[in-house]
């Protein structure tokens, strides 16, 4: 593989169709290295700065035989469905690069058990824990150890972020463990579990890509889980994020940097684990102390959408030096710059979701809400519509079709302005059951 020189053009693979690849296919088809940009499967919004192909993102085969018809110079993978199946080894081993880590480096994120163990050999904070694969046993450490308090169940493998209950006391956290190892809801997935002490405090989410050796750690940002308002009701993927997260004081960043990013590359080191990609540790914060709460592998879905609109430098060298292993010396040149001030994504959702929901609803308003000239990279402050589940309808209609169908999202020179501008945008849209959290970002607000 040559390494990356100034005027190099560069074909670019995302893999992946929802709004995080939306984000990522949007910033990575501004940069001037750029020959052309494909996605795999892409959705409606994605046509618009790059070309779909009708490829699953779990369709290793055929996504290799399209990446090597096509010359593909780098391939960037968006869910961890792919990573965890060994789409990065497969790549790889065809002389393809990859921006994402192999099935090694994916482990902290389909298997809990490992992360857990990972983080307890390398001293990374996390909440003290003990695993089983025994229901009768676990319910037995339940007892003993949790009767009348708080504990976290999680079920070891990828339960499509369905797999982690908190409960109030050991007796909902039983019926949680049945659900898992008895009923197996989630398949082999629940078989092995990890019971953990229940924290509390803030959470926050702080990516950085990496090539294994160095990183370049991105502004923090903050989820909203719940799919109600005043974080009620039941987890989704996600409904609207912001960044930079004040929450994370310089201070604590740095603490989070020492105490977490750098014990985990140096045991990357130790164990011979090749991670090239992104790691996104999200974290609990309690006034000065940190853990971590989970790795994923990958970038977040939306705080993705709320992180890329802040760079200001182009993202295409950055993931190309992380793919190629070439992080520290590309560092100067790189030269990664944000931007101040914020960015918000307010995702619009489904009726019913996270249930079932009815999809093929036919959107209206997205050019009032963000019209072209409105969302170019360079300005100050901007509105972009990232899409998440939308399709074309048979009559070339923009329409609904999965249970996140957009991420809103604005940057501007502060927070308020950002959620404002994101808000006003939303308005203008509409489709049959749209629902949108309305309360995105308080949290920081109060700060
Ligand atoms: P995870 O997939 O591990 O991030 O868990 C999903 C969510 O469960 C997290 O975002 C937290 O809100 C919550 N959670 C996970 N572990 C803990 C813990 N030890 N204490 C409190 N909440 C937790
Ligand atoms: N927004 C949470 C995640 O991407 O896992």
């Amino acid at each position: 593989m040559e390494p990356a020189k100034g005027e190099r053009a560069v074909r670019v693979l995302i893999i992946g169709g929802g709004g995080r690849e939306h984000a990522l296919a949007w910033k990575l088809a501004q940069s001037p290295l750029l020959e052309r940009i494909y996605c795999a499967p892409g959705n409606a919004g994605i046509a618009a700065v790059a070309e779909c192909v009708d490829i699953s993102a779990v369709d290793i085969d055929r996504l290799e035989e399209f990446a090597l018809k096509k010359k593909i110079d780098l391939a960037v993978v968006g869910p961890e469905a792919p990573l965890a199946a060994g789409l990065a080894d497969r790549f790889h081993r065809a002389g393809l690069r990859v921006f994402g880590p192999g099935r090694e480096g994916a482990r902290l994120e389909w298997s809990k058990i490992w992360a857990k163990e990972f983080m307890a050999r390398w001293g990374i904070p996390t909440a003290a824990f003990a695993v089983f694969d025994d229901y009768d046993a676990a319910c037995r450490h339940l007892e003993k150890h949790y009767a009348g308090r708080p504990v976290v169940v999680k079920a070891d493998g990828l339960a499509a972020g369905k797999g982690v209950t908190v409960a109030r006391d050991s007796g909902a956290a039983v019926e949680a463990l049945r659900a898992m190892m008895v009923e197996k809801d989630f398949g082999a997935a629940g078989e092995r579990v990890v019971i953990e002490d229940c924290l509390e405090g803030e959470e926050v989410s702080v990516l950085a890509v990496t090539d294994g050796s160095e990183l370049v750690i991105l502004p923090p940002s903050q989820d909203h889980k719940a799919i109600g308002e005043g974080d009620r009701g039941p987890n989704t993927g996600g409904m609207g994020a912001y960044a930079p997260a004040p929450l994370l004081t310089a201070e604590l960043a740095r603490k989070v940097e020492r105490e977490v990013f750098r014990p985990f590359l140096a045991g990357l080191e130790r164990e011979g684990i090749d991670y090239r990609g992104v790691i996104y540790a999200g974290l609990m914060v309690s006034r000065s102390e940190i853990n971590v709460l989970e790795f994923n592998v990958r970038f977040g879905d939306p705080e993705t959408q709320a992180i890329l609109p802040l760079l200001e430098s182009d993202l295409l060298p950055l993931l190309l030096a992380a793919a190629e292993g070439r992080l520290a010396a590309a560092r100067k040149e790189l030269d990664v710059r944000w931007r101040d001030g914020a960015a918000a994504c307010v995702v619009l959702a489904s009726a019913g979701y996270p249930g079932p929901y009815e999809t093929g609803k036919v959107i209206q308003g997205l050019q009032e809400a963000a019209p072209a000239e409105g969302s170019a990279p360079g300005r100050k402050d901007g509105v972009v519509i990232f899409h998440a589940g939308t399709s074309f309808d048979s009559q070339g209609r923009i329409v609904t079709a999965g249970g996140r169908v957009l991420g809103v999202t604005a940057w501007a020179g502060s927070l308020p302005a950002a959620l404002q501008k994101a808000y006003r945008a939303v308005e203008k849209i509409s489709f049959e059951g749209c629902y949108y959290r309305r309360d995105i970002g308080p949290r920081a607000l109060k700060k």
